[in-house]
């Protein structure tokens, strides 16, 4: 898996031994219905445990999850943290998780992604899932499994439609051969997702945008652990004024609740330069609909694919951050 001492194997972005405590604390920041966690982490036990005693002609279990659903609802720290939860059901110190960069893949106008998805899959994971179980994050699966019918060959090199029918059989190829190897996808624009990559995966998870009670919970416990640092913040969830904060940000995702709260430390310079943010306790009676609503109305972009649409346009985008 590394080519050089310490150094990892092109398209891999971060090898992670397991279990790893921050990702287990990124599993339970994530506030969702235990039901949905219970049935993700359900699925990823089963894949290291009846897959590999089951002929795949009885069940065609291709060792592959998908998470599902707008930006910033959590997938990519429940992808993370489901790696952690599974290592420790086993209580197995040989799991480890890779995390795939498909952006890393190569240029596709310089005709290299086929080649380079099928060495990562071939070489990279194959090498890694022999030495122990692996689980394999493929963030933003859109990007790597683009889907073939929706992109045009004016807009997009043929290059790009072979590199999701390279992906396609390494995942055919992996799955006959290595039963503890275990790749965990996110989209949050599952249209641009190749239907036969869909039909692979064992389980399609949405993971829908927090519910009223959950919009709270994020930002109490948001707030818990900023007091953590600053103490004088514990104080805020249970202020008069409250429950109108509460109100302002119902609706909005998780990422976009946490960053009310960012954006508050930083909107006046009193408050920002405030070592012990006391003064900080006294901006939440100001958080009106309206306040929040201004805070955030920038970046308000929920049901649109930051990189999604880009790509249906073009495959050789550039991440803007
Ligand atoms: N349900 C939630 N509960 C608590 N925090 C959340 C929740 N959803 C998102 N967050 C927070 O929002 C941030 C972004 O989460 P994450 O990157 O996992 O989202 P995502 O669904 O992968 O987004 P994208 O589709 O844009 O990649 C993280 O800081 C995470 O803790
Ligand atoms: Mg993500």
């Amino acid at each position: 898996m590394t080519s050089m001492a310490g150094e990892l194997a092109k398209g891999v972005n971060r090898l992670v031994n397991l279990p790893n405590q921050d990702l287990s604390d990124l599993w339970d920041s994530i506030v969702l219905d235990q039901a949905l966690k219970d049935q993700l982490l359900g699925q990823a036990i089963v894949n290291f445990t009846v897959r590999g005693l089951v002929p795949r002609s009885v069940l065609p279990l291709h060792g592959t999850i998908l998470l599902v659903g707008e930006p910033g609802t959590g997938k990519s720290s429940l992808a993370r943290g489901l790696a952690h939860k599974t290592a420790e059901a086993f209580d197995s110190s040989d799991f480890r998780l890779l995390e795939i960069d498909p952006h890393a893949l190569g240029s596709s106008m310089m005709g290299r992604t086929q080649k380079a998805v099928s060495d990562l899959f071939s070489q990279t994971i194959a090498e890694s899932a022999m030495s122990g179980p692996t689980i394999v994050l493929l963030d933003e699966v859109e990007t790597l499994a683009a889907d073939r019918s929706k992109l045009s060959l004016q807009a997009n090199p043929i290059d790009v439609h072979r590199a999701t029918d390279a992906v396609l059989v390494q995942l055919d190829l992996l799955a006959e051969s290595h039963k503890n190897l275990l790749f965990v996808a996110t989209s949050n624009f599952p249209q641009a997702v190749d239907s036969a990559f869909i039909s692979r995966c064992d389980l399609v998870l949405n993971i829908p945008p927090p519910n009223k009670n959950a919009c709270k919970q994020i930002l109490v416990e948001c707030l818990h652990g900023l007091a953590n640092t600053f103490k004088s913040i514990g104080k805020i969830p249970n202020a008069s004024g409250f429950e109108s904060v509460v109100d302002a940000v119902q609706g909005l995702d998780g990422r976009a609740i946490r960053k009310v709260v960012a954006s508050a430390l930083a909107l006046r310079r009193e408050v920002a330069a405030d070592s012990n943010m006391a003064a900080h306790a006294s901006e939440f009676p100001r958080w009106t609909p309206g306040y929040v609503k201004r805070l955030l109305s920038p970046r308000q972009s929920r049901g649109i694919s930051r990189y999604g649409l880009n790509l249906v346009n073009s495959y050789s985008y550039h991440r803007s951050g």
